[in-house]
């Protein structure tokens, strides 16, 4: 029997059993994706999100975030994103380019519905994330609807790499239906 790393579609099914599991196991690598997006000055910009939900058939990844905070601010200008997982366990590497839309306000509120209290605590900072303050803890939190935003990252193209004894590296595309294709790693 083959290996699930020796096929395209092996890669495919492996990396989004570990973006399912990041939704349903919060000890699981694809737990903590990091996200990048681009600046409105033209910069790159990482960190560190929970991945709120994956969906293999519609290609959609979700994750949740203060309305406030500078990413919204740079997918506002520039709606793309790069979200990023390693499992070391598999060795493999998962590259997401996406196409971000959000929802906010009334329209999220289903959602917000089911946000959790100790998670809703992140959403409704004051002052803002990212503003200078004068000390360490001179903020306040205020969970609010109104901070809460919903990121839904449609998935354009993935790039996998896996590095076991010999490395492969796969890149599946939406527009030609996640076919794949091998490309040197
Ligand atoms: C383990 C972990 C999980 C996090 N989860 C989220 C999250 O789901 N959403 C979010 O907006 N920020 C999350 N953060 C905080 C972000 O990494 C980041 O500091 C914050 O969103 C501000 O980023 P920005 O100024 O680039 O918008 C998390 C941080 C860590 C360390």
């Amino acid at each position: 029997m083959s290996e699930w790393f020796e096929s395209l579609d092996g890669i495919f099914a492996q990396l989004w059993t570990g973006l399912e599991q990041g939704v349903a196991d919060r000890n699981a690598p694809a737990r903590h994706p990091t996200i990048a997006t681009v600046s409105v000055d033209g910069w790159p910009e990482t960190r560190m999100v929970v991945l709120r939900a994956a969906t293999r058939e519609t290609g959609g990844l979700e994750v949740h975030t203060d309305i406030t905070s500078a990413k919204v601010a740079s997918l506002r200008a520039q709606p793309r994103a790069e979200l990023h997982v390693w499992d070391s366990e598999k060795r493999l590497q998962t590259r997401a380019r996406c196409t971000v839309t959000m929802t906010s306000g009334v329209a999220a509120a289903e959602i917000w519905k089911n946000v959790p209290d100790p998670g809703r605590q992140s959403y409704g900072i004051t002052p803002p994330p990212g503003h200078p303050i004068a000390t360490a803890l001179a903020y306040e939190k205020r969970p609010l609807l109104d901070s809460f935003a919903v990121l839904t990252c449609q998935i354009d193209r993935i790039d996998a790499v896996y590095l076991g004894a010999a490395h492969r590296r796969a890149v599946f595309v939406r527009k030609d239906c996640w076919a794949g294709q091998w490309c040197a790693p």
